[in-house]
């Protein structure tokens, strides 16, 4: 097969772009190269898609498929369309959970109501996670409007593994591996679901060998959160290790975070959207997504902790520093 990466330098369209190459596929990799290297074996063509005409090196070329990793542009999903959709076998979009209008209701399908589309000029952060989803929600229309016959678009939740940068699920594994006195958030009613980004990519390789086509929340099934938590701990915590569970109050009185970001118990979520990491992956599942051991997903996790090292400045989660002053002033 010859597929194409629009992406491929960073984490899952480089782990899409290396699984493929592993198969023995032939694999081109579009993007300025300045996050990153494709991975050895790719050809690297270099584009700037928020130039105009910015995939002309492109133009003309002819794929088995297509895998789009576009985070929060519309525009580069309506010219990628337009220049290589007519060449392409088979068109992967990787889309969001963030897509969906109510992230209170559990277990909702892929047919549940979706954000209004925005077709935003250029490209935009994707801090505001309304706008980010608004926008994906306009991306995928734009594929569905143009190769719903071809096109695989795939809803990802938390992406983990090899190659994460977000810090979020890792500071789970990272933080218990270190032992001692462990800060918890309250977990009653809370659910999470990850996907490793292993089993991402062989999914979409997947997918354009096989042409599977559809829209899929493409995440393992939810479990409760004090079990993720209680399993984490099993698999990495030295013996001797304690937890603290504060309550909502108490974090927030500290200004600890939810979900991620900087100060933040990761994956912890407000009342308002416990159903945001509770989605079902039922589909996802029938059409062929394989979740790997649950334990293989959190070493992955744990040695990227490692190869980042425990001490630095986390995009996601407390810093050791950080967790002893909060659980001081708990426990004075
Ligand atoms: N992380 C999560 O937990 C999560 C959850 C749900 C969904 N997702 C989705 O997963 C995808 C993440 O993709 P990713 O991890 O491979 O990485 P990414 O950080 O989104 O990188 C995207 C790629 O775009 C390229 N790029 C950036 N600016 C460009 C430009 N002006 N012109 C051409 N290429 C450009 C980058 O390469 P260069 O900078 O080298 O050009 C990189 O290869 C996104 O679609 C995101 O919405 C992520």
């Amino acid at each position: 097969m010859r597929l194409l990466v629009l992406g491929g330098t960073v984490f899952v369209g480089h782990t899409v772009a290396a699984e493929a190459l592993r198969r023995g596929h032939e694999v081109v990799c579009a993007a300025r190269g300045t996050s990153g290297e494709a991975p050895a074996g790719a050809r690297l063509v270099r584009v700037d898609r928020n130039e105009p005409d910015g995939l002309a090196a492109l133009a003309g070329e002819r794929f088995d498929a297509v895998v789009d990793v576009a985070t929060v542009s519309y525009p580069w999903v309506r010219d990628a369309v337009r220049v290589l959709g007519p060449g392409a076998g088979h068109w992967t979009f990787v889309s969001t959970g963030n897509v969906y209008a109510d992230a209170a209701t559990p277990g909702q399908t892929e047919s549940a109501e979706l954000l209004a589309p925005r077709q935003v000029d250029g490209s935009v952060p994707d801090a505001d996670p309304d706008l980010y989803g608004a926008v994906k929600v306009a991306s995928e229309n734009e594929v569905l409007a143009h190769l719903a016959d071809r096109a695989f678009i795939v809803r990802a939740g938390l992406i983990t593994g090899p190659r994460d940068r977000s810090d979020r699920f890792g500071y789970w594994p990272g933080r218990f591996a270190r032992g001692g006195r462990v800060l918890l958030p309250p977990t009653e009613g809370q659910m999470t679901q990850h996907i490793d980004v292993r089993d991402l990519a062989s999914w979409i390789v997947d997918a354009g060998e096989q042409r599977t086509t559809g829209v899929y929340n493409g995440i393992c099934p939810p479990r409760p959160l004090t079990a993720f938590l209680d399993e984490i701990r099993e698999i990495v915590a030295p013996a001797g290790t304690e937890t603290v569970v504060a309550t909502e109050e108490q974090l927030r009185d500290n200004e600890v975070q939810y979900w991620g970001g900087p100060r933040s118990l990761p994956l912890w979520l407000p009342p308002t959207h416990l159903g945001f990491a509770s989605r079902d992956a039922s589909a996802a599942l029938a059409a062929g997504l394989r979740i790997r051991p649950f334990e293989d997903a959190v070493r992955g996790a744990l040695a990227v902790e490692q190869e980042l090292g425990f001490d630095r400045e986390r995009k996601s989660g407390l810093t050791p520093g950080q967790e002893k002053e909060v659980l001081d002033k708990l426990q004075a």
